[in-house]
């Protein structure tokens, strides 16, 4: 297959805004969009999925689940979100793909669809873009030989494009993970569904439970073993093989990591009033806000709808409204880093508004991400002014810095062009984003959104 192109696309520029107002559209979750087209494969019978993100990294998971045989209709979409219609013939009528799985930019696509190819009796190949060719698979490939499937990658099993020869039943697994991942959870537990016997995932620290939640709400019994929580510490999830998904419809909550990038724009401008709607505040996910709240961020949170904070099936929602704020520095360690590390490039530069120095130690993982987003925050932020070090893995920010606009370069990683536009918005003169559409793998309208708050 020809390597498809890099995420981006042509440059942006934005400049220092007067004053921010207004409520800026969010696309569905990300993570949950993913799961719910994946879940509504394995589901036999017809899922409806209303507000799924579509940004090109859920675009890149409903074609795969198509590829695999299961109907994927778009029934309504607003250049933002899309409402999906999957019918499938259930797990056991999925059929080998014909070509190679094309996932993009998207390491969720990579590793999740590697969990449920492990537990089906096919031949595939999953590849993407050159950024997704640097993204680690040895971390999913461990755990899913050892529960009976082939995986074979490039470089000595290291990179992908990666192969996965997968089996009718797999082997149940008792597995600890070596870094905090959701992605190597979820595959985990995917492949558990095809295991006979208990799979048993440890982590070390708790990350994202979108995957527990909606395999609870689709029927499947998903323990967390007493004693561990999500609140930090170690948690131990497991679940017994062979039982059917049940095809559920499901509303995708607004994303909390893209609501981040609003967040801090309302909290670092001196002039600013955001709202934000029906944002998913599951624990596994609100890290990155409680952080800036720990900052001094002005953020109120009003709950929406009837799923309490601690229920463990289906994702509690709140609308939130942030506005100017005197930001404080904070030290971060690797557990917060885990936690929030979608958020961690934004509050970034929340810090460099802040006043002290922030440390955010131990955020190697980031090195893996779309880019290697220490290097590339580090080099962004200073191009504009502010005061940023790298310490091998640590970063240390030391604030406020007025920014000045200027160019900045996003290595194709949208999560690096939303930041840097969110500078732009405070930062004086104008600055400009290279390859600012890679904001579309998963924010379409970011830039139409950003234009609107100018009031
Ligand atoms: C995700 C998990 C995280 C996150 C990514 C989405 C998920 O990756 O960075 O954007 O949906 O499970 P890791 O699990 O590799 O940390």
């Amino acid at each position: 297959m020809a390597e498809t192109p890099l995420a981006g696309g042509p440059s942006r520029s934005v400049s220092g805004a007067a004053r921010l107002r207004g409520e800026p559209r969010l696309p569905g979750d990300k993570s949950i969009s993913h799961r719910a087209l994946i879940l509504a494969a394995l589901a036999a019978g017809d899922s409806r999925i209303e507000g799924a993100g579509d940004g090109r990294d859920v675009r890149a998971t409903a074609a795969i689940v198509a590829a695999l045989g299961a109907s994927v209709e778009r029934l309504r979409e607003d250049g933002l979100n899309v409402d999906y219609r999957v019918v499938s013939p259930g797990v056991d009528g999925l059929r080998e793909p014909e070509g190679v799985l094309d996932c993009r930019n998207s390491g969720t696509s990579l590793r999740l669809c590697s969990g449920v190819l492990a537990g089906l009796p096919f031949f595939a190949v999953l590849d993407g873009d050159a950024s997704l060719r640097t993204r680690p698979v040895a971390r999913i490939i461990e755990p899913l030989r050892l529960m009976g499937a082939a995986l074979y990658a490039r470089r000595s099993d290291t990179l992908p494009p990666l192969v996965v020869v997968g089996r009718q039943r797999l082997k149940a697994l008792d597995f600890t993970t070596r870094v905090p991942s959701a992605q190597v959870k979820s595959a985990i537990l995917l492949a558990g569904l095809r295991a006979e016997g208990r799979t048993t995932v440890r982590e070390a620290v708790a990350t994202r439970d979108h995957t527990e939640r909606m395999l609870r709400s689709r029927g499947i019994e998903v323990r967390r073993e007493p004693g561990t929580d999500c609140g930090g510490g170690p948690v131990v999830w497991t679940l017994e093989g062979g039982a059917a998904v049940s095809a559920v419809d499901e509303r995708v909550p607004a994303d909390p990591s893209a609501a981040a990038f609003w967040l801090v724009a309302g909290a670092i401008h001196p002039d600013a009033e955001l709202t934000l709607r029906a944002v998913g505040v599951n624990p596994t996910r609100r890290t990155g806000m409680d952080l800036l709240k720990r900052m001094g961020a002005d953020i109120e949170e009003t709950p929406v709808g009837d799923v309490p904070a601690g229920a463990e099936a289906g994702e509690p929602l709140a609308d939130l409204s942030v506005r100017s704020s005197d930001l404080r520095a904070i030290d971060l360690g690797p557990a917060e880093v885990a936690a929030a590390i979608d958020e961690i490039p934004i509050l970034c530069l929340a810090a460099t508004q802040a006043r002290g120095r922030t440390t955010i130690r131990g955020a190697g993982e980031l090195r893996n991400k779309e880019s290697d987003r220490i290097d590339g925050i580090a080099s962004g932020l200073r191009a504009l002014g502010a005061r940023v070090s790298v310490e091998g893995d640590d970063i240390v920010i030391e604030g406020p810095t007025k920014l000045v606009g200027a160019a900045t370069l996003t290595l194709d990683d949208h999560r690096l062009a939303m930041t840097f536009a969110v500078a732009g918005l405070t930062a004086s003169g104008s600055t400009s984003i290279d390859r600012g559409d890679s904001a579309a793998v998963s924010y379409p309208s970011f830039f139409t959104e950003l234009e609107r708050l100018r009031a």
